[in-house]
């Protein structure tokens, strides 16, 4: 059977001057992710490489290139998720860390918990002896030039992820040769936010969720909206009752926006390798690889392909 990876680099009003780097960064990623699945690797392994690259991409809002927190820091948040055993690993607020996706991976293998938060998550990540980062390498000057412009920024509703002063998140979902799924989030959170405020990303059922029996799902949009109607959760509920996943995304997207006013996007696979990326945002930067074939988009609607460089 073949292998699928499908990737986003956060649903917003992406500006113009944003929209190139966005797309080649989210085809970078699922290609790095597709090259690990080609060769053998898992969904797990896929999406940590898939969501390593993004982090590791000033373009988007995770890792290097965060938003900053209202003290100006950096906080991160982060989920994994394996869907042979339902195992997740997360981390919130941690600081000095080019790559959650790893720290939370770790977490889910090496303790006996789901979560560390602050403090306990990097004494955690010093404990395994995972390289840190002065703080401040993980600022860019243009975040820290939105950030001075934007102090005033009150977090909360739909609008906020339809202007530009949103900037939000990255996230990967695979299905490996073995049919095995699994998904990724990262991310910086609202710019601005509170110091300590904790969004849907790191929130097993909200910013992820990943079971062999109906799929996976990585989302992104505003935090606090995802984590009232449970989305990744929700979206797996609705491919449960038989919907196609595409169906499953725009219905609970549609169900978020109506409910509590909230804007996002979601992307999903399912072992029988359908998948689907779907937004309410403006724009959401998304890339697939499907049986050697690049997908990708950026407005709604829009889907090019090409096929992979080998
Ligand atoms: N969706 C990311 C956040 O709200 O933190």
């Amino acid at each position: 059977m073949s292998a699928v990876v499908v990737v986003h680099g956060g649903a917003w009003a992406i500006p113009d001057d944003l929209a190139k780097a966005s797309v080649d960064g989210v085809k970078a990623a699922a290609c790095e992710g597709f090259s690990v699945l080609k060769k053998g690797g898992s969904a797990l392994d896929a999406v940590e490489a898939a969501v390593k690259v993004m982090e590791d991409n000033t373009v988007f809002n995770s890792g290097h290139g965060a938003a900053l927190n209202s003290d100006g820091e950096v906080e991160l948040d982060a989920i994994i998720m394996d869907g042979r055993t339902l195992a997740s690993g997360a981390v919130s607020s941690v600081k000095n860390i080019a790559n959650p996706v790893s720290l939370a991976r770790a977490v889910m293998e090496k303790t006996a918990h789901s979560m560390l938060t602050s403090r306990g998550a990097n004494l955690f990540a010093e404990s395994i002896g995972m390289a840190t980062v002065p703080t401040d390498a993980l600022v860019t000057e243009y975040e820290r030039s939105e950030w001075t412009k934007h102090k005033t920024y009150a977090a909360g509703v739909m609008e906020d992820f339809n202007s530009q002063w949103a900037h939000d998140t990255v996230g990967a979902v695979a299905v490996d040769c073995a049919g095995n799924v699994a998904c990724a989030t990262s991310t910086g959170g609202i710019r601005n936010k509170m110091v300590g405020r904790v969004g849907d990303s790191p929130i097993i059922g909200c910013g992820g969720y990943a079971d062999n029996s109906s799929g996976a799902v990585s989302c992104t949009g505003h935090g606090e909206s995802i984590l009232k109607v449970t989305l990744a959760r929700l979206i797996l509920s609705r491919v449960e009752q038989g919907k196609t996943v595409a169906e499953a995304s725009q219905m609970s997207l549609r169900y978020m926006s109506d409910r509590v006013c909230g804007a996002g996007g979601a992307i999903v696979v399912s072992p029988s390798r359908q998948w689907a990326a779907t937004f309410t945002t403006e724009r959401m930067a998304w890339a697939a690889v499907d049986q050697d074939v690049l997908w990708y988009g950026l407005n709604p609607k829009e889907r090019f392909k090409e096929q992979v460089s080998q």
